[in-house]
C-alpha cells in the first residue's frame, strides 16, 4: 500500500532526513527543495541505476555532463525565448497569480474572487549576470532542460567517438524553470534535476524508435520498484505538444497527489539539430525555426549509403529525478499492523535504490569486544562497494531495527556476546522481520547476493 497522503510522504521526509525546504532557517524559498543524508543516498541511487540502464549497458549511448549558464543564443534558436511559458492569470482582488490551467473554475483559488486578468504568457526561464559589468546583454539562462547543451555538443561527441547513427547522448543534471505556482512537495520545483537520453536516429526510423523508448522506459521503472498498476501511458494530445515535439507519451504514475507525468517521451524531429545549425537551407531541413546567423555548426551527419548530408532525428525519454524520488517512495511507503497491534512504518525500497544497505549494531554499546567486532564487520563489509554500510552505536537493538525499517535498510546485522565465541552475527530482513544466524565469513556473500 502507498502512501495514503502527500502529507504522510512529506513528514517521513522531514523526520529522517530525506528532504528538507531550502534555506528554511530563513522561512524558506518557496519550490525550491534540498535533500538530506537519506535523502541524496536515495537519489544517487536512482540516478547510477538510470546511467547504468541508459549508458554502461549499452553500446550505442555516450555520456555528458554540461554547464547550467547557456548562453542565450542556444536558448532563442532553440525556441524556448519564444514559446517556453505558461499562461499566467493575476487575482486583482489579493494579487495572487496562478498558472491559468491550474484555476479550477473562473474564481481565484486563494481568495475566491472572479476578478481575474486575462491570461499572458509567461517565460519561466531564469536569467543571470555573467562577469562584473551590469550590462543588460552580458547575461546567461539557467537551462530549463539539460537536453539543449546535448545537441550543441552533438559535434564533439561524435567527432571524439565512434558513434554511428543510432546512437544517444546520455545526461543527468539540474535544470530551473521558475514555475507559476511550485506545489505537490518535490513533484513541482524550480530547481530540480533530469535524466535525459537524446537517441539520434535516422528520419524514417523514428516512429519505430519512439515506440521502443516508450517500452524501455516502462520497464525501468518497473525495475525500479513501481507497481504497474500505477503506471499508465498517455498520448499527449497534438494541440497539447511542446513546439519541438511531433509526438509524445507521458509516462504516468499515480502520486499522492493524482495522476501526473513522471517522464515524457518526445520525438523532436530533426528540430533542435536544426536549429542550431547554421545554412540550413543546404542541407534537408523541414523543421527549423529561424534561419541561423549565430551558429558556426553543421550538426549534420553524411548518410552511409549515398553520402547525402542530413540532420538526424532525435527521440528524448527524459525523466525527472525528483519525480522519481518522490514516486519511488511512494510506492515504498507502508504502515504495517503487527501481530502485537502495534504498528510499524516500512519503506520496503529495492535493495539497489535503499539509502543504507545494511546497518551493524552493536548489542551492548559499552562492550569493547562487541563494539570492536562490529566495527570491524562495517569496515569488512563496506569495502565490497555495495553502497552505505552505518555502524551505528544506539544499544537499543528494538529501536534500531524500527528506525531502520522506516528508512528502508533492507537488512540490519546484530553482533552480541555469542559472536566473540562463534563468530556469528544475527542477520534481520526488514520485509519479513526474518532473522537468521550467519557466520561473519559467510557475510560478505550472504550481502552480496541479497542486495543484489
Ligand atoms: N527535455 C524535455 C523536457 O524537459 P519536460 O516534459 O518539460 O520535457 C521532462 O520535462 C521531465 O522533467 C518531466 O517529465 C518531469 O519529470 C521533470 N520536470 C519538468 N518540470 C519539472 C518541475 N517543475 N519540477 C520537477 N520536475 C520537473
Amino acid at each position: 500500500m502507498p502512501a495514503q497522503s502527500m502529507e504522510e510522504l512529506v513528514a517521513l521526509c522531514k523526520r529522517r532526513g530525506f528532504v528538507f525546504q531550502a534555506s528554511e532557517i530563513y522561512g524558506g524559498l518557496q519550490g525550491i527543495y534540498d535533500y538530506g543524508p537519506l535523502g541524496v543516498e536515495l537519489k544517487n541511487n536512482l540516478k547510477a541505476a538510470w546511467w547504468r540502464a541508459m549508458v554502461h549497458e549499452r553500446d550505442d549511448v555516450e555520456g555528458l555532463d554540461s554547464a547550467i549558464l547557456t548562453n542565450p543564443n542556444v536558448l532563442r534558436y532553440s525556441g524556448h525565448e519564444d514559446t517556453f511559458s505558461d499562461p499566467l492569470v493575476d487575482c486583482r482582488t489579493c494579487k495572487s497569480r496562478w498558472r491559468e490551467d491550474h484555476l479550477h473554475g473562473e474564481f481565484c483559488p486563494h481568495c475566491g474572487s472572479p476578478d481575474l486578468t486575462d491570461a499572458r504568457p509567461f517565460n519561466l526561464m531564469f536569467k543571470t549576470n555573467v562577469g562584473p559589468v551590469e550590462d543588460a546583454s552580458a547575461f546567461a539562462y539557467l537551462r530549463p532542460e539539460t537536453a539543449q547543451s546535448i545537441f550543441t555538443n552533438f559535434k564533439n561527441v561524435l567527432d571524439s567517438t565512434s558513434a554511428k547513427l543510432p546512437f544517444g547522448i546520455a545526461q543527468i543534471g539540474k535544470a530551473f524553470r521558475n514555475e507559476i505556482t511550485p506545489r505537490n512537495f518535490v513533484f513541482r520545483v524550480r530547481e530540480f534535476e533530469q535524466m535525459e537520453l537524446e537517441f539520434f536516429v535516422e528520419p524514417g526510423t523514428d516512429e519505430d524508435w519512439h515506440e521502443r523508448w516508450v517500452e524501455e522506459r516502462l520497464a525501468w521503472w518497473r525495475e525500479q520498484g513501481i507497481d504497474g498498476n500505477r503506471l499508465r501511458l498517455l498520448r499527449v494530445p497534438d494541440d497539447e505538444l511542446a513546439h519541438y515535439s511531433k509526438q509524445t507519451v507521458d509516462v504516468m504514475y499515480h502520486f499522492p497527489h493524482g495522476i501526473e507525468e513522471l517522464e515524457g517521451i518526445a520525438n523532436r524531429t530533426d528540430f533542435d539539430l536544426g536549429s542550431h545549425t547554421k545554412n540550413q537551407r543546404s542541407l534537408d531541413i523541414t523543421a527549423a525555426v529561424l534561419p541561423n546567423r549565430d551558429s558556426n555548426a553543421r550538426l549534420a551527419v553524411q548518410r552511409q549509403s549515398d553520402k547525402r548530408w542530413m540532420v538526424p532525428f532525435v527521440i528524448e525519454p527524459s525523466a525527472g529525478v525528483d519525480r522519481g524520488v518522490l514516486a519511488v517512495l511512494n510506492e515504498a511507503y507502508n504502515v504495517e499492523t503487527l501481530a502485537n497491534g502495534s504498528q510499524r512504518t516500512l519503506l520496503s525500497l529495492q535493495p539497489h535504490l535503499a539509502p543504507v544497505k545494511a546497518a551493524v549494531l552493536p548489542l551492548k554499546r559499552n562492550h569493547d569486544g562487541i563494539v570492536a567486532t562490529a566495527r570491524a564487520i562495517k569496515a569488512s563489509l563496506t569495502k565490497l562497494g555495495l553502497g552505505r554500510i552505518l555502524f551505528e552505536n544506539t544499544g537499543n537493538i528494538g529501536k534500531g531495527y524500527r528506525r531502520h525499517d522506516e528508512v528502508g535498510t533492507p537488512l540490519c546485522i546484530t553482533v552480541d556476546h555469542q559472536t566473540l565465541d562463534d563468530n556469528a552475527v544475527t542477520v534481520r530482513d526488514r520485509d519479513t522481520m526474518h532473522q537468521e544466524r550467519v557466520n561473519t565469513t559467510a557475510l560478505a556473500d550472504y550481502l552480496r547476493e541479497r542486495l543484489a
